[in-house]
């Protein structure tokens, strides 16, 4: 019989990286997608994939646990991905409760149905949750986050992903559930939600507005490509040891200015605008609340047990970012229209 897999947000930004991943290297799989279609999932991410024999979507909301119940009874997964989240930083200091929500109950609804699914036969099953760095808190000027260190959240999106994580953990040493956890860095790539940092600025430059830059632009993340997440998490997923976390990085820590002025370069050289032009609309704005000053990932354990390595330079990774949002306008200008400008407005007004 098929092996299914059940990927949960996989009509979002990093979820639909992933879906395409299994999709396409596993038509020995049959891929579940579960997404609640909120303002960050889109359909049109999957465009050229919906139609493939392998492939299901189903449209579901993880905090409705009766749903859950029966979509595990009818699916019954051999594995599950679980990325579905609110996962934006901005938006948890406006709405926390929508964090806790989904991202706490929700992924505790899952647990429920996977352990009660999955209860006579531990065998060849596996729940795959699917983590941030922003768990570990921030750093100072040195020192990387290694998989020892000490869970400190500040952030409502980071407190609520804290806690997801330690319920799948908690599963596993209660019920014996088999699982594994990634905890990666900042992602970035093609179908990224405007708003995010970088897919911001590239929606702003084209459009000629300014680019808001928290504080005095000092902070710094590490970025990761958005494909090399996906191929971490399909390694980890086959090879990583049950009940084992692993980081997942680039080693490319960038503070904000310094990314955003590479990212201006990019766009200037590549729309045949004179250098400088789009760094000008840089403008410096009110700082975010609590703003994490620095993230920065020890990704040794997954390089040397499993033999991870990112696939792009940040430069190269980069400049695929830029030609996909040249050459996907349509879809930009679709998820910026409706509620996309009230969020934008009160956010940045
Ligand atoms: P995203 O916001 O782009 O997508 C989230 C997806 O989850 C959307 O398709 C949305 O419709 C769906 N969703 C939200 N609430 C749901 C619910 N209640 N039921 C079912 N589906 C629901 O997020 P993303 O950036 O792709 O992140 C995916 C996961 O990866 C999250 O768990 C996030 O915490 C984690 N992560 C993100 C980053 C990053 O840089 N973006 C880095 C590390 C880890
Ligand atoms: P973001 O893309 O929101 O990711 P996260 O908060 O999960 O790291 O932000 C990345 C960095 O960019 C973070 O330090 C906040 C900063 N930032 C800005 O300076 N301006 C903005 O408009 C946004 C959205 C983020």
């Amino acid at each position: 019989m098929k092996k299914s897999i059940l990927i949960t947000g996989g009509a979002g930004f990093i979820g639909s990286h992933v879906v395409r991943e299994f999709v396409t290297k596993y038509p020995a799989y049959q891929i579940i997608n579960l997404d609640a279609l909120t303002y960050a999932g889109n359909l049109e991410n999957l465009k050229d994939i919906e139609n493939r024999s392998n492939y299901t979507f189903v449209k579901g909301d993880i905090t409705d646990a009766a749903h859950i119940f029966a979509l595990f009874n009818e699916y019954k997964p051999d594995g599950v991905i679980h990325l579905a989240a609110e996962s934006h930083v901005d938006r948890s200091i406006t709405d926390p409760s929508a964090f806790v929500t989904t991202n706490v109950i929700g992924t505790v609804n899952l647990l429920n149905a996977a352990k009660e699914i999955w209860k006579d036969n531990y065998q060849g099953k596996r729940f795959h949750h699917v983590s941030t760095d922003e768990v570990y808190g921030a750093l100072g000027d040195t020192g990387l986050f290694t998989e020892d260190t000490k869970y400190d959240p500040h952030s409502p999106y980071s407190a609520s992903k804290a806690s997801s994580d330690h319920f799948v953990r908690a599963y596993h040493d209660t019920y014996g559930l088999p699982i594994v956890l990634t905890n990666c860095s900042n992602n970035y790539g093609p179908n990224h939600f405007p708003e995010k940092l970088i897919p911001l600025c590239i929606h702003n430059i084209l459009n000629n507005k300014s680019l808001p830059i928290y504080g005095d632009g000092k902070y710094t993340r590490d970025w990761l490509f958005v494909i090399d997440h996906a191929k971490a998490i399909n390694l980890v997923f086959h090879k990583g040891k049950n009940g084992d976390s692993y980081n997942v990085g680039g080693f490319n820590e960038w503070q904000n200015i310094d990314l955003v002025k590479e990212l201006c370069k990019q766009v200037d050289e590549k729309l045949g605008r004179p250098k400088g032009t789009s760094a000008k609309l840089i403008t410096f704005v009110k700082d975010r609340p609590g703003h994490d000053l620095r993230y920065a990932i020890d990704a040794s354990k997954i390089n040397k047990e499993l033999g991870y390595k990112p696939s792009v330079t940040f430069e190269e990774g980069l400049s695929k970012t830029i030609d996909w949002f040249l050459s996907n306008q349509a879809w930009l200008d679709n998820v910026t229209s409706g509620d996309y400008q009230k969020y934008y407005d009160k956010q940045y007004s």
